[in-house]
């Protein structure tokens, strides 16, 4: 499939924008100071905070922010259980959610939770971290999927 365009320039800051590509859903999102700065106090929360699971995302993800820039995250919008779709609750501490929850991706069919980076909870039904696609800046403000 071709390669997807999105203009990062309209994204409100903490927004999420979904696109297609290879029929998948693939989010970007516009994550704020706040969101990761809270990044690093998640680690030992989590199954694996270094992404060290080869396939979930290209070499240039293999970072905290698990992103080529801090403050855009794309990632596919697949949960890694069983391929629901995970809903994203940036707010930081709905109540049913858990006192450690700065904010993320919470998917409805077996309660798996991810933080802002896709970054699987350990509890969560899912083994991984959510997927992270080949994807680039073409200018400043066009980033290109695939
Ligand atoms: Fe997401 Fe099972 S499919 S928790």
């Amino acid at each position: 499939g071709a390669p997807v365009e999105v203009d990062i320039s309209k994204i409100e800051a903490g927004a999420l924008v979904r696109v297609i590509w290879r029929g998948k859903p693939v989010w970007v999102v516009h994550r704020t100071d706040e969101m990761i700065e809270g990044l690093p106090s998640l680690n030992d929360k989590l199954k694996d905070p270094d992404s060290a699971v080869e396939a979930q995302q290209p070499d240039y993800a293999k970072n905290e922010s698990r992103a080529r820039q801090d403050k855009y995250l794309v990632m596919v919008g697949i949960c890694t259980h069983l391929g629901c779709s995970p809903t994203y609750r940036p707010e930081v501490a709905p109540a049913d959610l858990g006192a450690d929850w700065k904010g993320g991706f919470y998917c409805p069919c077996h309660g798996s939770r991810f933080d802002l980076a896709g970054r699987v909870y350990k509890g969560s039904p899912a083994g991984t971290n959510m997927v992270v696609p080949p994807y680039y800046y073409k200018t400043d403000s066009l980033v290109l999927v695939g």
